[in-house]
């Protein structure tokens, strides 16, 4: 086990991952070679490491995208594994913000963004009036029924913080979210996360090339030989 910045009982711990181990293409490459990292509730945290040394790997795994060949990944208490219910932990636990959005271009923001607190069974009243706050705090309101394939990298990157919240979660993995946008455009969704998470209270793990923006979160840890690394 490595040494952690922080004591283990400084805070709740929310995220935690022990010993983790994953491989591809029938262990050919082992990526993650005995992952220890924790984060408590309210923690931003900046990953950090050279391209294909397993951020996303990483993140996969928390978010219960893909599942550990060896060790554990603890989300809110619970293992992240085979007997969890997926369907629930992805709706209610964890956020998704990804490099290239993901939202689905023929669709207005408004309807990416209720699709997951429809299928999450959400009151439409209750879901609007999330919308309608996030898109607020985002400078989105004007954009509410716009596709997604008219705006800019900007907002299509602010609309996927929104429906990353829609429901709530207090969790949110975000993989470079500001990689594919300019650098001013990436300063400015990038303090947004960080208002964003601060002020609702979020957990974010969020995985960046970018050590400038990484620097200001709480923590900045370095992935290296398939190890978590405190900076
Ligand atoms: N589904 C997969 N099948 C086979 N190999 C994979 C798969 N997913 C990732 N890899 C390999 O695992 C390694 C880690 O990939 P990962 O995407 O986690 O890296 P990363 O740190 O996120 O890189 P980047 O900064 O470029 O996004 C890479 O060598 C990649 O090619
Ligand atoms: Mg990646």
């Amino acid at each position: 086990m490595i040494a952690l910045a922080h004591p283990p009982n400084s805070g709740n711990i929310v995220i935690r991952a022990s010993d983790v181990w994953k491989s591809y293409d029938k262990g050919a490459i082992t990526v993650l070679k005995g992952v220890d990292f924790e984060a408590v509730a309210g923690q931003t945290v900046a990953l950090c490491g050279p391209s294909g040394c397993g951020k996303s790997t990483l993140l996969h795994l928390i978010g219960g995208l893909d599942l550990a060949d060896q060790g554990s990944v603890f989300v809110n208490g619970i293992e992240v594994n085979r007997n969890r219910n997926m369907v629930d932990f992805l709706r209610h636990e964890v956020g998704f913000v990804f490099q290239l959005h993901n939202l689905i271009a023929d669709l207005t923001l408004e309807e990416n963004c209720l699709l997951p607190a429809t299928a999450a069974g959400m009151d439409r009243h209750v879901a609007r009036e999330r919308l309608m706050q996030l898109a607020q705090r985002t400078g989105l309101e004007h954009r509410l029924g716009h596709r997604i394939q008219k705006l800019s990298g900007g907002e299509r990157q602010r609309t996927a913080l929104c429906r990353a919240l829609m429901n709530g979660a207090k969790i949110l993995l975000a993989d470079e979210p500001t990689g594919s946008l300019d650098e001013r455009t990436s300063a400015a969704v990038f303090d947004l996360l960080l208002d964003l998470a601060r002020t609702e209270g979020i957990t974010l793990l969020m995985a960046t090339h970018d050590r400038g923006l990484a620097s200001t979160c709480d923590r900045l840890v370095e992935m290296r030989d398939g190890r978590i690394h405190e900076c």
